[in-house]
């Protein structure tokens, strides 16, 4: 039987924000599993902001290239599969794999991973329960190193690691201060029980409204935005600060890729500490985040959410969105 899968490919490098135009969707015939094969139709994808760079012509993907021109692009995927000439896989069997953006694929049995759900909703792997919440939880309590009575700022808050973020550090007894665009996005983080939460895009001073959400000053900034509120998280910080720098989403549309943080001399007066992290090089403590996890989304201490689009069709659109503030939580593309 033939099977016809949809793809999107990268038609051209964006110049600043990316379009609609930047992709294209093909349809091409997904091939005949050979030996050791497995083939697979995706049930759910993830875009992610991390995607920007590697649409770009630089290599700054060290463990995978960027995208290709007039190729299909590639990303975290949860799928079933449907044909199997591999004994580890079978038909119905529940999969991981970087092969997103496209609604089915042949591949070898070595390119996928099975997915043991744990009870959870498989989709829950691309979020919480995947490699977002891990990168949540390793900045916060590895990177950040989390102490008693620690006051924590948390910018792209309302997002998928950013919510994360701010849900362990409540369950571990913090002051949190959220920053997050929009109405909607305050009410759901007072809604998981987040201190302070700063609209920033309606406040006039954003370095202001952090002073006055955290008058003694903050220990930890879980930084995913870079930019004015990585200068508003200097300005704050207590001496021996900690900064989980995590991504920094304000720059990445910008040709200096958002150079010129203003502030920075405080780091040496202030003796604080800046550490940068990929989460694919910790993958070792992802165990012990994933038994943590399951304990708080059973009891109901941890809650995910997710923002969806529906179709292929519909991926580009989503990654978009991530530059608009379009999502709340995990941003997901369901492949119906
Ligand atoms: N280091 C790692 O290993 C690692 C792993 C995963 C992700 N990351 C990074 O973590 C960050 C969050 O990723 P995510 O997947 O959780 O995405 P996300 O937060 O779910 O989505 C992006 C959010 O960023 C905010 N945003 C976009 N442009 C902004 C701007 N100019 N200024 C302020 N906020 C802006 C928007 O929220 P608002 O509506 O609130 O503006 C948007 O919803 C990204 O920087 C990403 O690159 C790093």
């Amino acid at each position: 039987m033939t099977l016809i899968s949809r793809e999107v490919h990268l038609r051209s490098r964006p110049v600043g924000m990316p379009t609609l135009d930047n992709f294209e969707l093909a349809s091409v015939t997904v091939g005949e599993p050979g030996a050791g094969e497995v083939q697979v139709r995706n049930l759910w994808m993830t875009v992610d902001p991390a995607m920007r760079r590697w649409m770009d012509d630089v290599d700054v993907r060290s463990y995978a290239p960027r995208y290709q021109i007039g190729e299909v692009m590639s990303g975290g995927a949860i799928g079933e599969v449907v044909r199997s000439n591999d004994a580890a896989f079978q038909v119905g069997d529940l999969v991981m794999s970087e092969l997103g953006w496209r609604e089915a694929f042949t591949a070898p049995a070595s390119a996928l991973r099975k997915l043991n759900t744990l009870g959870l909703p498989p989709q829950m792997f691309l979020g919480v329960a995947g490699l977002t919440g891990f990168t949540a939880y390793l900045g916060l309590t590895k990177i950040a190193g989390l102490k008693p009575g620690d006051v924590v700022f948390v910018s792209g808050a309302a997002g998928a690691v950013g919510s994360v973020v701010c849900q362990i550090a409540k369950l571990m007894g913090h002051t949190v201060i959220g920053s997050a665009g929009g109405a909607d996005k305050v009410a759901f983080l007072k809604e998981i029980g987040v201190d302070h939460v700063i609209d920033y895009k309606a406040v006039p001073d954003l370095t202001e409204a952090l002073m006055a959400a955290a008058p003694d000053g903050i220990d930890v900034y879980y930084d995913n935005v870079g930019g004015e509120h990585l200068e508003a998280a200097l300005a704050a910080a207590r001496t021996f600060g900690r900064f989980a720098m995590c991504g920094a989403i304000a720059g990445y549309n910008l040709a200096d890729g958002g150079a010129g943080i203003r502030g920075m001399r405080q780091v040496v007066g202030k003796q604080l500490r800046l550490q940068g992290f990929v989460v694919f090089s910790h993958l070792a403590l992802m165990p012990e985040y994933l038994s943590q996890m399951v304990k708080w989304v059973e009891s109901g201490q941890l809650k995910s959410r997710d923002t969806v689009e529906h179709g292929i069709e519909n991926a580009p659109a989503a990654f978009l969105k991530l530059f608009t503030g379009g999502n709340l939580g995990k941003m997901l593309v369901k492949l119906d």
